[in-house]
């Protein structure tokens, strides 16, 4: 334990997504939490979908930590975190009956966190139908739950103690206003007595799991815990730094999610960005290096395999749908100009790359592959990613270098000298587009199917 004005070590390895989410953050956060002591999510909610393999079953969890499936790590949901208990009940099952063992007893949550309530995801619908241009937001309730947040109505995992007259009172008030708007829209009233009680029937499950945060993490920084946060969420989906509408409701970059793990600037060893060999996004939005693809209305259209787009064949190579909606992905190419842009939010010390193999295999069926390097917009060329793309109302256009021909590697590989030439110059063309040393290289599906290099 340090002296109390010794000057503490950072311990916090922070990772994060690197453009639209689902990069693959589970795995290498899974990685990093094999020697971890505290593992902790920090922002978003059930809108991210992360797989782990445990005992070779593959398990998609939205709330707890990936971490938590080694046996010595404290998991904690941060007061970034906005909860659905009846998602993390199910979750923590799921867990339990996959072999984990002692996940109530491992598992912490911050009091502070605020909960999502069915109205969220009732509003949720609501307000993407309102909208001209609607989000593809995924149901879940978040926008709604951070609106209450900032709107000081909103209730937190404490308020699961309180006995059910006083939570009832909480939701009436918290609800008031959006009653108007459900009677308006045909919606039915919010029936807060029947949530109170149910919300205090999670409450008795999840009451043994909650703590305050802050002190827990304070013991582990001062322990020189290893903490690893898995973000979720990514650099363009946050409020702030992204494709702000078509964002999520949270700061889900570096700093965000700090404030949302109880952590503060000092802990911070280091960052890991996580992408994937080629990009994806799911929901509307700018994505200058999407490829064509037969999607319509978050479905795959009907189409004979000749037919298939660049899209198509990125999506089912890399089997691009999503763990917490099922939905098809947008993909595309390697956007090094974002990532490079992506700098100043997320402080990123080393890169991941995910899916190396599958761009190998890409590569191979098309002839070769491409990476934006810079982008047309607005009548120039830039090297950044534009913060005006709303106002202009055009996506940059990308500028690809092309590399000839694809790549095979063995996900057995686990050093950089086994990597064909080919993969070898798309990593090399990526750090030095982005400034940013690539340390980790996915191989396969595997939590262990990663290169990882001496840098
Ligand atoms: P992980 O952690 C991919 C996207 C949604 C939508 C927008 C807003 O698995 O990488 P929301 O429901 O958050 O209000 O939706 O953000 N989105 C994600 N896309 N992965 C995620 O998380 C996402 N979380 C939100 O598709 O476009
Ligand atoms: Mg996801």
């Amino acid at each position: 334990m340090a002296n109390k004005f010794e000057p503490l070590i950072p311990t916090a390895v922070i990772v994060n997504g690197g453009a639209w989410g689902d990069e693959g953050k589970g795995k290498i956060a899974s990685r990093e939490a094999k020697y971890a002591d505290l593992v902790i999510r920090a922002t978003g909610g059930a809108n991210a979908g992360h797989t782990v393999v445990f005992n070779g079953k593959k398990l998609g969890l939205h709330l707890i930590p990936g971490g938590i499936v080694y046996p010595q790590t404290t998991a904690l949901i941060g007061q970034g975190v906005v909860l659905d208990p009846d998602s993390l009940l199910k979750e923590i099952d799921d867990l339990e009956n996959a072999g984990v063992k002692d996940v109530e007893g491992r598992l912490k949550i911050s009091g502070r966190a605020h909960l999502v309530f069915p109205y969220h995801k009732d509003k949720d619908q609501l307000e993407e139908k309102y909208k001209d241009n609607p989000i593809g937001t995924t149901k879940r309730g978040i926008g709604p739950a951070y609106e209450d947040k900032d709107a000081r109505v909103g209730l937190r995992v404490y308020d699961l103690l309180l006995p059910a007259k006083e939570l009832e009172a909480k939701i009436v008030v918290a609800t008031r206003m959006l009653n108007q708007l459900f009677k308006i829209d045909g919606i039915t009233e919010v029936d807060a007595h029947h949530l109170a009680e149910l919300y205090h029937e999670y409450g008795k499950r999840i009451w043994q799991m909650v703590v305050n945060a802050d002190i827990l993490v304070e013991e582990f920084v001062r322990a020189r815990k290893k903490i690893v946060v898995e973000g979720a969420q990514a650099y363009r989906l946050d409020k702030d730094w992204g494709d702000y509408p078509n964002v999520t409701s949270s700061n889900c970059v570096t700093p965000g999610a700090l404030i949302g793990a109880h952590l503060n600037q000092y802990d911070v060893e280091r960052v890991i960005t996580v992408v994937k060999a080629y990009f994806s996004r799911v929901g509307e939005g700018p994505f200058p290096t999407e490829q064509l693809a037969h999607i319509k209305n978050d479905k795959v259209l009907k189409y004979k395999p000749e037919e298939a787009y660049v899209g198509d064949i990125i999506r089912e190579a890399g089997g691009e749908y999503g763990v917490s909606t099922g939905r098809p992905r947008r993909c595309g190419w390697f956007d090094a100009v974002l990532v490079k842009s992506s700098k100043r939010a997320l402080g990123t010390d080393y890169l991941c790359i995910n899916h190396v193999d599958t761009l190998g295999i890409l590569g191979k069926k098309l002839g070769s592959v491409k990476v934006c390097v810079k982008y047309h917009y607005q009548g120039k060329i830039i090297e950044y990613y534009p913060d005006d793309i709303e106002l202009t109302g055009e996506v940059p256009q990308p500028i690809y270098e092309e590399i000839e021909g694809g790549w095979d590697i063995s996900s057995t590989a686990r050093s950089y000298d086994e990597l064909p030439d080919n993969a070898k110059r798309f990593i090399e063309l990526v750090e030095s587009v982005t400034e940013m040393p690539v340390k980790f290289i996915g191989v396969g599906p595997a939590n262990d199917d990663l290169i990882v290099r001496n840098m």
